[in-house]
């Protein structure tokens, strides 16, 4: 017998949750944390009712990209996300004062978890998953509780980021987690084979990232933009 509660207090957490998407694609530092965030604000602008859950316990970033300051959820029958340029944004960082976390994986596991079970999203089209590199018990976890979760999976033209991306897409397909497609990532142009759409490498990123205002006008976001529709995202 599973006497485990917390599944069911997550999905009636996320029950008025539409749709899940978590951005990955376990190499490290392709761009999942300005997707995930350049992806919430496109959706938020849209008129969507959206979330955002940087899930990175090692190298949380979204508060840094979306410039989060002075924020931090409210106790009110669990934990409330604060507003951030209209997306409820939740981040692990709250939880460790920007210092890092020494949790073993089990304890990762746990927290996310923990957060998952308390996090009050209330009604929402989109909740945008950050995930963190790597597939370890965390990121499985997310997998197997947060059940309506859609993988959208970044890569980069690099043979080794493409090698470990076939490697996740089969490990999803086994667990039957559904996979909106591919975005490639830093593309130096052109269309990229078995990729639903392109960003191209920006220049300018690095100089709007806190600012999200400047973020929603990059290359970047306009390459994310086009890429919604190819997703199924709008
Ligand atoms: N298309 C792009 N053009 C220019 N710079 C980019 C692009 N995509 C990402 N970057 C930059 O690359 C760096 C890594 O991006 P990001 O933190 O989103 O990667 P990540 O996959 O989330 O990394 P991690 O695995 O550490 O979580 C950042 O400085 C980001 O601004
Ligand atoms: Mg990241």
């Amino acid at each position: 017998m599973n006497l485990d509660p917390r599944p069911s207090v997550i999905d009636e957490r996320l029950k008025n949750v539409r749709r899940i998407i978590a951005v990955t694609g376990w190499k490290g530092g392709i761009g999942k944390s300005v997707t995930a965030c350049a992806l919430a604000l496109l959706l938020a602008k849209k008129g969507y009712k959206t979330g955002l859950f940087d899930l990175d316990f090692a190298g949380a970033s979204d508060h840094l990209i979306l410039g989060a300051k002075g924020l931090f959820p409210k106790e009110e029958k669990g934990l409330e996300p604060p507003l951030l340029e209209g997306i409820k944004f939740m981040s692990v960082v709250f939880f460790s004062e920007n210092k890092a976390v020494p949790l073993r994986g089990a304890n990762v596991s746990d927290a996310i978890i923990e957060l998952l079970a308390i996090t009050q999203w209330g009604d929402l089209d989109f909740l945008v998953l950050d995930m963190p590199p790597g597939i370890n018990d965390a990121a499985l976890d997310v997998m197997r509780f947060a059940r309506k979760a859609e993988v959208l999976a970044v890569t980069t033209p690099s043979l080794i980021a493409r090698d470990v991306l076939a490697r996740s897409l089969e490990l999803y397909r086994g667990l039957k987690v559904p996979v909106l497609g591919v975005v490639e990532n830093m593309s130096e142009g052109g269309k990229a084979k078995g990729a639903a759409a392109v960003i191209r490498r920006d220049s300018g990123l690095e100089k709007a990232l806190g600012r999200p205002a400047a973020l929603l006008k990059t290359a970047f976001s306009a390459d994310l933009g086009r890429a919604l529709k190819p997703l199924g995202l709008s």
